[in-house]
């Protein structure tokens, strides 16, 4: 190895990992911008060549050394940003998928695929990744519990063991050690996608698979709908070859936009998790707001219960975007029992403490003061409203830290 190499991979922060990681070779290349490669399929005059390479593919799932065969096997541009996911996530490899839910999807085929299908999860979870185990769409049987109960739901065919911490939406935190260390032999999943790894690296505390809604912080610019899982090798091998079966892979556009947005993403985070704090602290002092769900480990996600009717709130923002989803430089809100959870049923949602008054918000990059300003004026129709109603009024006055579960 040069010593241009060994600079180049020693140890390195993770800013700088997240500016550099799956760019290292653009400079040798004469190269600044990472090329975006569009092709479909890779032309070889060595139909021999190629069988080894399939057949290597289908013995392991690695990536074939040199172009891939066909852009469901692998995408140069994709690549860069899984290798540069799994350099933030501390994981052998990372593996991209469509969007989030097909990422999810991707790992219930592959233990299922090994006879595996019980699945032990933690509610609350998003809404749609509750609904794809509640309802065993791909063929898989979940049981609910909390972090506690973990390792006596456990069965011989438990193929996974699934948080996410902080959870969507009410910011509910696991201890991800107990809780790896609940699972025995079972692969941990932890859903990464509110915490990123500029907060939290969930490898380092046991997971065995870290999944995230690229959707969200990754590309941070809500222009870009993506899926991935950080993990070994082994799995990684797994997961390639179930997304070459089943289809789901991401557009090379996509992991383009995704390795641009992983270079801000630790600015990003660190500012919009710092107006978060402040606007949690403001809501808890408010009179209308009944509940702050601010996570121990920060974040730019704050949940709130108002008092009044939920519904004025949403009606009532002009600068904050009434929308759902997270992770964007703008801010948005949304009530999950109408949107995020609303496929979840009524009785479970509630039950893993998602309350109809919660609203969640993703807090952006404007202005901490302008923000607020926006909150003070929508609340404002809830005071009013409110007044004389008390229904399920927890603690004001304080965010509460998002407790064990
Ligand atoms: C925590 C979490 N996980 C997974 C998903 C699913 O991701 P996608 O919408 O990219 O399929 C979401 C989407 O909101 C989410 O919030």
């Amino acid at each position: 190895m040069s010593g241009y190499d060994d600079a180049r991979t020693a140890a390195r922060a993770l800013a700088t990992e997240a500016v550099h990681a799956g760019r290292d070779d653009l400079a040798r290349q004469g190269l600044h911008a990472p090329p975006i490669d569009l092709s479909t399929t890779y032309p070889s005059y060595d139909s021999r060549a190629e069988a080894a390479r399939i057949d290597a593919f289908a013995a392991t799932g690695a990536e074939p050394d040199g172009p891939p065969v066909y852009g469901r096997l692998g995408n140069p541009t994709v690549a860069r940003f899984e290798t540069a996911l799994a350099k933030l996530e501390g994981t052998d490899a990372a593996v991209a998928f469509a969007s989030g839910m097909a990422a999810l999807s991707a790992v219930l085929l592959v233990r299922a695929s090994m006879g595996l299908r019980h699945v032990v999860a933690v509610r609350p979870l998003y809404g749609c990744s509750d609904h794809l185990l509640t309802a065993g769409l791909l063929g898989s049987e979940v049981t609910w519990t909390d972090p506690a109960g973990i390792a006596d739901a456990l069965r011989p065919d438990t193929g996974l063991v699934m948080v996410e911490t902080p959870a969507n939406p009410t910011l509910a935190e696991v201890d991800l050690r107990a809780v790896a260390h609940a699972c025995g032999s079972v692969p941990l999943l932890v859903d990464n996608t509110f915490a990123t790894p500029v907060l939290q690296r969930p490898a380092e505390h046991g997971a065995r698979l870290v999944l995230h809604s690229a959707t969200k912080y990754l590309g941070g610019h809500g222009d870009v709908m993506a899926g991935v899982v950080a993990c070994d090798e082994e799995l990684a091998g797994r997961l390639r070859q179930v997304r070459f079966a089943t289809g789901g892979v991401l557009h090379p556009l996509a992991g383009y936009l995704l390795l641009r947005g992983l270079a801000t993403l630790p600015v990003r985070v660190r500012a919009a998790s710092e107006s978060a704090a402040e606007l949690a602290r403001r809501l808890s002092a408010d009179p209308r707001v009944a509940r702050v769900h601010y996570p121990g480990i920060g974040g730019a996600m704050v949940a709130f219960e108002v008092k009044g009717d939920p519904h004025e709130v949403i009606a009532g923002v002009r600068l904050v975007t009434p929308a759902v989803s997270l992770g964007s430089v703008d801010t948005l809100i949304q009530h999950p029992a109408s949107i995020s959870h609303r496929i979840v049923d009524a009785d479970d949602r509630r039950g893993a403490g998602v309350s109809d008054r919660l609203l969640r918000m993703s807090v952006g990059l404007e202005d901490v003061d302008d923000l607020w300003a926006d909150l003070d004026q929508a609340l404002g129709g809830v005071s009013v409203r409110a007044a004389g109603r008390s229904a399920d009024e927890g603690a004001a006055g304080r965010p509460e830290p998002a407790g064990a579960h």
